[in-house]
């Protein structure tokens, strides 16, 4: 029976939280991986999805697909309109002033990139400097080394300490003239060390930088609201928040998206062609060229529909509660480290087993039909810093429980079996 709904200060209805209620809505969770019932703890990979995201893009291709933005036909307007009603849903959920700030992406990978070759590529030049970090996914370091490459652009690295929390003192004296961008993860996807962004944009905006945020694992944990954070640019993916694959989002400024070249041309992004000329779209079409991933804008759309109507709080507290509960077991097996133990931590937990690596403990915890994921998580420099070649990684999402960390302790502790 679904939980009744209660009435938040806003005056919104909302769904009270209840792991297992929320647990019906996703129907790959009922599976059986080796005859034992699926423990999906690969939540920073991807989530799983809920029926009613399914189903709306199961919906959007059997009754609505069309091209959209060009057609005059009915299919094609109801396309567009359902596209379009996704942007505004992801304005207001990340509380953007416009919807023309959302750009529909890849991911937060196509983001980073736009970012780097669009907004760098016009701005930066031979001695500039860019602001990164050590935790930083492979996706917040390359587009930052091609221009570098290409253009003889400096990046500095804020280090961390061995907790895995950033040296801010040493951020803030990294700012000089020559500094262009700060480009930080929100949330490390290794560490799960949640990164005090807006004390960090509110550094850099006093030495007049942008800053970019990898919002990939933070969006699905937090309350993000990008005019309090007050960023330039916030980048995340649909599919680690509950939504599809192929599908992300680039918030920029206004004022910044305005002014910067297009990343990607042909159709959608022009408003004329001639073979002398060519004149942009307005934003956001100026960064949409080409036929869009129209079903992955619905999806987002119905993605947002069904996280708005659960108590996000209760969400929150309760991801804390699941993180601190699988900390305390973990931190009672002998010879496991962990590897990420900040203060401020979100929903991920890394670890090593001594003498075990993490490939093969990966691969026993899937005969218990528990899925973590293990490598070096597209962190490599990060993997140095701490001086491990991989981890295991374990992460949550808001459906799994408490039982499902008690079996990932048995498992470990049949891994340490194994082995010994
Ligand atoms: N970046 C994703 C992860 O951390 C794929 O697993």
């Amino acid at each position: 029976m679904k939980p009744a709904p209660d009435i938040d200060q806003t005056g919104i209805i909302k769904r009270s939280f209840d792991v297992d209620n929320i647990r019906e809505d996703f129907p790959i969770l009922r599976q059986m991986v080796n005859e034992k019932p699926l423990i999906y703890l690969d939540n920073a990979a991807t989530s799983q999805k809920p029926q009613s995201v399914i189903d709306a893009m199961t919906r959007y291709y059997t009754e609505e697909n069309s091209n959209i933005h060009r057609g005059v036909h009915f299919l094609s307007d109801k396309a567009t309109q359902s596209y379009e009603a996704g942007r505004i849903k992801i304005q207001k959920h990340i509380n953007a002033a416009h919807a023309h700030e959302i750009i529909f992406v890849r991911g937060t990978t196509e983001a980073i990139n736009l970012v780097a070759q669009s907004y760098g590529r016009f701005n930066f030049k031979e001695g500039d400097e860019v602001i990164i970090s050590a935790m930083e996914h492979h996706s917040n370091i390359v587009p930052w080394q091609i221009l570098r490459d290409e253009k003889g652009i400096v990046l500095r690295i804020i280090p961390i300490n061995d907790k895995g929390e950033l040296f801010i003192y040493k951020y803030e004296k990294m700012f000089n003239s020559r500094t262009k961008m700060a480009a930080v993860v929100h949330v490390s996807n290794v560490l799960g060390t949640i990164n005090p962004v807006k004390r960090m944009v509110d550094i850099a905006h006093q030495f007049g930088v942008p800053v970019l945020i990898d919002g990939a694992q933070a969006i699905q944990h937090l309350k993000v609201d990008v005019q309090e954070l007050d960023c330039d640019f916030y980048a995340f993916s649909g599919h680690k928040m509950y939504g599809p694959t192929g599908v992300g989002v680039l918030f920029g400024k206004e004022t910044l998206l305005e002014a910067m070249p297009p990343y990607q041309s042909g159709g959608d992004m022009i408003k004329s062609v001639s073979f002398e000329k060519t004149i942009y779209n307005d934003l956001p079409h100026k960064f949409e060229a080409g036929t869009p991933n129209i079903v992955g804008g619905v999806g987002m759309g119905a993605t947002i529909d069904y996280i708005s109507q659960i108590d996000f709080d209760a969400v929150l507290k309760h991801e804390h509660d699941i993180l601190e509960y699988a900390t305390q077991k973990l931190l009672g097996i002998r010879g496991l480290r962990l590897i990420g133990t900040a203060k401020e931590k979100s929903s991920v937990i890394s670890f090593v087993i001594e003498n075990i690596h993490p490939h093969d403990i990966g691969t026993i915890l899937d005969d218990d039909g528990i899925a973590i994921r293990t490598g070096h998580h597209c962190a490599q420099p990060l993997m140095k810093c701490f001086e491990v070649p991989a981890t295991a990684r374990a992460s949550f999402a808001m459906y799994n429980t408490k039982e499902e960390v008690d079996a990932l302790i048995k498992g470990i502790y049949r891994v340490i079996e194994v082995f010994s």
